[in-house]
């Protein structure tokens, strides 16, 4: 038999519903805040994301899922940022429409080692702000993601931010981080050896307790922002005071992609425990338009993970909606023939509706309309046919009555709404 890749879900009929609900919960938040969904494929060139990410991180070093076609060479997209950037650009966004706000929900690719919170194909809700360098978006960017935890009914997490300032602010950062460190070196752990020389910003965040020990005392990299990096750090700061969302600023936050600058950011959950406790992050990403073909202009997103969602959000609090289905029950050849265009009837008069495929006897067939949670049961036999009539059953009382075939649609239809006015009522 075969197997599902590791790090892979298969997403079941029961579990559905929840991820539908978590995505309409986004919409209707994404619609509040005047996003507009973008949808972009799950395959692109893999050089997209050597440019955009870098050639020193961790997704392009070891983690990018590779597929190469003759001369060509394309991946499954690890993160979308990238691929929201592209499609900004190649359909002409930036000239139309300037400033933009965008959402997507899709699934993320990365050939990581597999364990809890972390996936080979895991899920992204993000979002990407366009064309604007102002403060005040990336306090609307992290005011959205506030929001979206809590409507999914999320709480106890924490949000972390940090600013790494402009690009110059950053090479500064790196210079005093190389001789900060340099002393003791061969003390990091073999990994951050290497950090050392490709990528120092990550040693900040390494999760080795003998590297947190060196890096206990090393600066914070806000106290090397250039003034406009800073002021604008601090009317994000006084933006988030303002909503009255609490932060802890985290010297340590630097995230792992190069295309990062200014705000920086990560929604943590204790739950996840110590290895990934993100539910999400981002930050601006201000020469990444510039960078893949377009003008200089401020950007500013993120994304949260939702199987790192469903792992900490309380399921109590999701009722998984119960649409009340009719299940047909025929029993022969001749009421089979009539069942086909009932059930077409109903399902055309917006009544849910099934029968019974496998041909089994009344009793097998009301265990499984049982099964179902059927609403109510239709009854159709040699008996009820020669009399034009139909028996309907009550599945929560078990009631039956016999129905004129010509008003079975119609009754139903009335049982049905005055079961919806009743729930209204109360
Ligand atoms: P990221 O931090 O790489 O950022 O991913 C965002 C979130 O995706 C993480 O916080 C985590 O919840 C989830 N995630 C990442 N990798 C995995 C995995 N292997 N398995 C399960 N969940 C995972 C980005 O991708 C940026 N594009 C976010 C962004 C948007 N920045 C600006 N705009």
């Amino acid at each position: 038999m075969f197997k599902k890749i590791a790090g892979t879900k298969d997403i079941l009929p029961e579990e559905v519903g929840l991820w539908q609900q978590i995505e309409g919960v986004s919409r209707r938040i994404f619609s509040l805040y005047n996003f507009k969904e973008i949808r972009t494929p799950i395959i692109e060139e893999k050089n997209l994301f050597f440019r955009s990410l870098g050639d020193t991180t961790e997704i392009v070093q070891k983690q990018m899922f590779e597929i190469c076609h003759g001369e060509d060479h394309y991946c499954l997209r690890p993160e979308a940022t990238a691929s929201v950037v592209r499609a900004y650009l190649e359909n002409n966004l930036d000239k139309q429409i300037g400033f933009i706000k965008l959402f997507y929900i899709g699934p993320m690719f990365r050939a990581e080692r597999p364990q809890k919170g972390r996936l080979r194909q895991f899920h992204h809700i993000g979002v990407e702000a366009i064309g604007s360098l102002e403060p005040e978006i990336d306090i609307e960017i992290i005011c959205l993601a506030n929001s979206l935890l809590k409507a999914y009914g999320i709480d106890g997490f924490r949000l972390e931010i940090n600013s790494l300032g402009c690009f110059e602010d950053k090479k500064k950062f790196v210079e005093v981080l190389r001789e900060k460190l340099k002393p003791s070196l061969s003390e990091l752990c073999s990994e951050c050896q290497i950090r050392y020389q490709r990528n120092i910003l990550r040693i900040l965040d390494c999760k080795q307790d003998s590297c947190k020990q060196l890096l206990k005392d090393i600066p914070a990299g806000t106290d090397f922002l250039c003034s406009f990096c800073k002021t604008h750090f601090q009317t994000v700061i006084s933006g988030l005071k303002a909503q009255q969302i609490p932060y802890f600023l985290s010297k340590f936050l630097v995230r792992g992609l190069d295309y990062y600058n200014r705000t920086v950011f990560e929604f943590k959950h204790p739950d996840l425990g110590p290895q990934q406790d993100a539910l999400g992050a981002g930050g601006r990403y201000d020469s990444l338009v510039k960078q893949l073909g377009g003008e200089e202009t401020g950007a500013v997103g993120f994304a949260l993970g939702i199987e790192r969602l469903l792992l900490v959000l309380n399921k109590k609090n999701w009722i998984p909606q119960k649409i009340p289905l009719v299940y047909l029950i025929c029993l022969g050849e001749n009421a089979r023939k009539h069942g086909i265009n009932l059930l077409a009837k109903l399902r055309e008069n917006g009544i849910t509706a099934d029968t019974d495929f496998e041909h089994r006897s009344l009793k097998g067939a009301l265990r499984k309309a049982n099964d179902f949670s059927a609403r109510y049961v239709l009854i159709l036999g040699d008996d009820e046919l020669k009399t034009n009539t139909i028996t309907l059953k009550d599945m929560r009382d078990g009631n039956q009555q016999k129905v004129l075939l010509s008003e079975i649609v119609q009754v139903i239809k009335r049982l049905f709404d005055s079961e919806n006015n009743n729930k209204t009522k109360d």
